[in-house]
């Protein structure tokens, strides 16, 4: 506005004149010197319009100035000769060290990536310049040439990742508890909240007696396990791959980060965080293994790739209010000789050949994590800190006891103050009666219920499934979290909605059903234990399932929830898969046979169970 004003003062004609021809010409010419003035005055306060505009436009994004690079591909030389003033308007521009123009700066340094390229208009008026400061700070990722050496292709150089979404680029080779800083930004935000009924990360979560947790398990992602990913176990059954350890020796480790970061980076994103929150879940449970700290002579794991993803998994979660439970899903050694464990086979920890160093390693492990995760930044949002999930059912329970004990001790005094978890070890809830008690809620038991992996329960019709959960899961918890005559805090870390061992890779590679009587030929363990058992509905898109059986589901998973909600709360396992309805809330429900909130349900254990008319009970 200001600039408009002065222009209409200069184009005021002088009202001022005399009779003399002389003084009248030298008039005259003055009038055209001033006219000429006058001219130039405008077209250099249009210009300088312009430019502010132009230069305004830029900053707000609406118009989008291409890099020199990307002009220059467009069209020949003169594309070309622009794009040399682009880079300082000389043209030789290769870095003569003379006072550069304000827009050269940031094309001209090369560690620079960022899209604000030639701004041309910019240095047509002084007083641009002004300008300048009000542009965001853009992020500056370094290129390959500003790593150093040692650090070049490691996991602490950016330019090697995958992604740099939602990443801190920025090169660092911090550590805490000797775990590395990267990708982490400095600030972050604990203010929201997951829904309305808990309260913001600020805030204390209360007592978990009365507000459960209702969390879902990011199963599949930073341990991998077949049936939740079957594509990347896609091999011929003589390539003998049956798990993350099979997998990564098979592919050797250049091939292994690639595919493995590839999946880290894919299979969960920031917009899963934003859906579990929105089903009405409140709690996170992330699988990890030891080779997300560190890794042995031969081991062929991928090494700490992982562990930057479950920081960034951790900033997402709190950027939609949600809490974590950690949970170290494979120790060295193999705790469990499970699959999921990393390595299937036998046990190497706590007995085996190794099983005394490997325990001796795992606990080494906690001391860094637990150094890492005592920082100020997660104390609002760990709230489970898991030690070992699921140690296999024939450790000799003192041993067992032992190191729980020992690795506790390590955690709390590194300073975390979340309830650390430890798992019933497959033993049920009744066999910790009594044992590791006195620690009040800072250690909480972690129980693993399905009906899926016995064939007693397995053989069970719908309702008496439904019937079972209600009645015994509810006594088993209710005792076990009686503190003068059970254990104490007790909650489920794993649960589903399959009624049968029906999906594909379950049970290991290719290894059948006991429903079906295919897994190690066992006799079919469907209600009517006889050649009827088939895993065709069980295997069916939700789509495709009759509302008899979606019904079914529903209340089978209601029915669950309600129950173990009797404990201080419960995670789903699991999120997400590739092909298993049934083993995923995500697709669950997309199928309609989950409710759509968490905390909002039609059907709970005090309701008579519903008649799922015609379907057949055994499917
Ligand atoms: C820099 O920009 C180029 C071209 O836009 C892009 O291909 C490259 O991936 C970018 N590098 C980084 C480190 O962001
Ligand atoms: C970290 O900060 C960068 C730059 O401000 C942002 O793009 C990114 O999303 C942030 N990361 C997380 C996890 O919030
Ligand atoms: C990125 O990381 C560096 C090094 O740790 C830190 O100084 C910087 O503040 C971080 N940036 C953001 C946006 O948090
Ligand atoms: C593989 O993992 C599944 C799912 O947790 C488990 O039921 C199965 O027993 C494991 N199989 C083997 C052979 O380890």
């Amino acid at each position: 506005m200001a600039s408009a004003d002065i222009r209409m003062e200069t184009l005021t004609p002088p009202s001022t004149g005399t009779p003399d021809k002389l003084v009248a010409h030298q008039t005259a010419a003055k009038k055209s010197r001033r006219n000429i003035w006058i001219a130039i005055t405008t077209l250099i306060s249009i210009a300088a319009i312009v430019g502010i505009v132009i230069a305004v436009l830029i900053s707000q994004k609406v118009i989008r100035v291409g890099s020199s690079s990307s002009s220059s591909a467009v069209s020949g030389p003169a594309a070309t000769s622009q794009a040399a003033e682009a880079t300082g308007g000389s043209g030789s521009g290769s870095g003569d060290g003379s006072s550069p123009a304000p827009s050269k700066t940031d094309s001209s340094n090369p560690a620079s990536n960022t899209s604000s390229g030639s701004k041309p208009t910019k240095s047509s008026s002084p007083d641009d310049e002004e300008e300048e400061p009000e542009e965001e700070p853009e992020v500056v990722c370094p290129s390959p040439s500003d790593i150093p050496k040692a650090s070049k292709g490691t996991i602490y150089d950016p330019t090697s990742w995958y992604t740099l979404e939602g990443f801190n680029c920025t090169f660092t080779t911090s550590t805490i508890g000797s775990l590395p800083l990267i990708g982490l930004n400095s600030s972050y935000s604990n203010t929201a909240r997951a829904n309305p009924n808990v309260p913001p990360l600020t805030k204390p979560w209360g007592s978990y007696v009365t507000r459960p947790a209702r969390g879902v398990n990011l199963g599949g992602w930073l341990s991998l396990e077949p049936f939740i990913t079957p594509s990347l176990f896609d091999y011929p059954k003589s390539a003998s791959i049956y798990d993350e350890y099979g997998l990564t020796l098979h592919l050797g480790p250049e091939k292994a980060a690639k595919v493995l970061e590839e999946h880290y980076a894919t299979f969960v994103t920031e917009s899963d965080f934003a859906q579990i929150a929105a089903a009405g879940l409140d709690h996170i449970r992330i699988p990890f293994s030891y080779w997300a700290v560190e890794t042995y002579p031969d081991d062929p794991y991928v090494p700490q790739i992982s562990w930057r993803y479950l920081l960034r998994g951790i900033e997402w979660a709190r950027k939609y209010g949600l809490r974590i439970k950690l949970d170290l899903h494979g120790l060295p050694g193999s705790q469990n000789s499970w699959n999921h464990s990393g390595r299937q086979g036998k046990v190497n920890w706590l007995t085996g050949p190794d099983g005394a160093v490997n325990a001796e390693r795992s606990l080494k492990i906690h001391d860094k994590l637990s150094k890492f995760f005592a920082q100020d930044r997660y104390k609002n949002i760990i709230a489970f800190y898991g030690l070992a999930n699921e140690p296999g059912r024939d450790h000799d329970i003192n041993a067992l006891i032992q190191w729980t004990q020992s690795a506790y001790k390590i955690v709390k005094d590194n300073g975390i103050d979340a309830s650390q978890v430890m798992s019933d070890a497959l033993r049920g809830l009744g066999e910790w009666h009594g044992r590791m008690t006195g620690l009040g809620d800072s250690m909480v038991l972690d129980g693993h219920e399905y009906v899926i992996f016995d064939n007693a329960l397995l053989s069970k019709t719908h309702s008496e499934k439904i019937d079972f959960a209600c009645k015994v899961w509810v006594e088993q918890i209710t005792g076990s979290m009686n503190t003068a005559t059970g254990f104490g805090p007790t909650m489920v870390g794993e649960w589903s909605q399959a009624d049968t061992d029906c999906t594909l890779h379950l049970n290991g590679i290719s290894n059948g059903a006991r429903w079906t009587g295919t897994f190690f030929n066992g006799s079919p363990a469907c209600p009517t234990g006889d050649k009827q058992c088939s895993c065709e509905l069980a295997n069916a898109d939700p789509k495709d399932m009759s509302p008899e059986y979606k019904l079914f589901l529903k209340t089978w998973a209601e029915a669950q929830m309600d129950a173990f909600e009797k404990s201080w709360g419960w995670f789903y396992w699991t999120w997400k898969t590739e092909s298993a309805p049934l083993w995923s809330y995500k697709a669950g429900l997309e199928g309609g046979i989950m409710p759509k909130i968490a905390y909002e349900r039609d059907w709970h254990c005090d309701k008579p169970i519903p008649s799922f008319g015609k379907l057949s009970e055994i499917l």
